[in-house]
Parts: structure tokens; sequence; C-alpha cells
């Protein structure tokens, strides 16, 4: 009888450690078959392994979408803001970096890349090297209206029309003679631009650019 009690109590205690290890398994049901996964459970405050890399999926907020310029009107901008070899020009939400480096092989102009996308600056980054201008330009990541490029002599822009009026201020604070190209948008009424240019591309679409200089204090608003 005794005998008898030990084993009943032998497979309870059976049963009870196979619920515990059942724990963390999940049991999943994928088309007919029945497939066991196993999910390690994970204390989300636990230190990750120092081999660990971390990916940061979080996409940045931006101000505009990605829309690359046609290079006909790359063409034109850099005609208009008449760049040379003695330029530093900024492009602001540089995207794949076909403005400067555009014109850092044509004209030999040092040249700036800002854009808060992180794909687009490995783009970018990636561009350079392949048209052999990583000596002359460069790309950060970072907001537009968060980085400093007052030392630029051109600053060409392909944004929207609130993110040029917004910019407006501190484009006004520029050194005077500061040449400013945009693409598609201009500055409002109260900024008038110097000259304005339509093109036309073989797919039949078309596009504006704007070219203006920075005044002197006394004439800017
Ligand atoms: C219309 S695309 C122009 C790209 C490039 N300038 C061109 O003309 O081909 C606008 C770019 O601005 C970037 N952008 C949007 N908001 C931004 C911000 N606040 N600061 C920096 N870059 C931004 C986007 O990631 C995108 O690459």
């Amino acid at each position: 009888m005794k005998f008898l009690q030990f084993k009943v109590l032998l497979v309870v205690f059976a049963v009870f450690c196979a619920a515990c290890v059942g724990e963390n398994r999940i049991e999943r049901s994928s088309g007919n078959a029945n497939t066991n996964v196993n999910i390690p459970v994970v204390d989300p405050a636990a230190t990750p392994p120092a081999n660990t890399v971390m990916v940061d999926m979080v996409e940045p907020e931006l101000d505009v979408p990605y829309v690359p310029t046609h290079e006909m009107v790359v063409d034109e901008m850099l005609k208009m803001a008449q760049v040379t070899g003695n330029d530093v020009l900024y492009d602001l939400g540089s995207g794949d970096g076909r403005i400067p480096i555009t014109a850092a092989q044509r004209f030999g102009t040092r040249g700036v890349g800002i854009d808060l996308n992180p794909q687009r600056i490995r783009e970018a980054n990636a561009n350079a090297e392949k048209a052999g201008v990583t000596d002359k330009v460069r790309f950060i990541e970072g907001d537009l209206f968060e980085t400093d490029f007052s030392e630029a002599t051109v600053v060409t822009l392909y944004l929207l029309p609130s993110v040029n009026l917004k910019l407006k201020p501190k484009l006004l604070e520029m050194k005077p003679g500061t040449r400013v190209v945009s693409h598609n948008y201009n500055m409002g009424d109260d900024w008038k631009p110097e000259q304005t240019r339509t093109i036309k591309t073989p797919a039949g679409s078309t596009h504006y650019v704007y070219f203006w200089r920075v005044p002197e204090r006394s004439g800017a608003k």
C-alpha cells in the first residue's frame, strides 16, 4: 500500500515538473501543422550582452519627404547660383547628396549636406565615394533648423513652402551676398527672387528654380 502511495506521489511530482518546464513554451499553430516555439523569457530591465548591436528603428520625424531633384534641375540650380571652386555649398535636406556631389565634380566646390534621415546620409556618403569627391563633400546627420550653416556662400533647398518660410529669418541673417537657390518653392511675397526659371523634363514634368542673394541688413525683413 505504502509503495503504491509513493508511486502516486512520484507521478504527481513528474506532472508538476513538466508543467513548470512548459511555462516558457508557447504552442503556436501555423497552417495545419502544430509547431512548438521556444520563446525565452526576457527581463526588460536586464542589460543586453556586451556583443549586442542596438539598432535604432525609430524613423526620424521629417519636415519634408524625400523626393530627389531631377538632374536637369540640379544643373540649372548650380548655373543660376554661378557656383565655383571658391564656394562652400550647403544643401539643407540633402537626400542622396546629388547637389553637393555634382557641384564638387563639376566645379571643385566644397559642399556640405544636412539630412535628418540616417538612411539618406548613408546613401550620400556611398555616392560621394563612388563619385570620388569625399575630399570635397561631407554629410551631417542632423536637423536643418538646428545645424549651423553660416559658413555657406551658396545654400540650396528643395523643401516645402512652409519650411522655406520658417527658414527665411535664418537665411536673412547670413552674410550679405550669400546665394540661395530653391527648387520649386519661393520665400513668400516679402522676399522676391532675383531670377526665376522654368525647366521641363523630357518626361513632361515642370519645375521652377528661384534665386536670391541675401541683402544688406537694412534691406532685410
Ligand atoms: C525633397 S528632399 C530633397 C533632397 C535633395 N536636396 C535633392 O534636392 O535631391 C528633402 C530632404 O529633406 C530631408 N529632411 C526633411 N526634414 C528635415 C529636417 N528637419 N532636417 C534635415 N533634413 C530634413 C529629407 O530626409 C529629404 O531627404
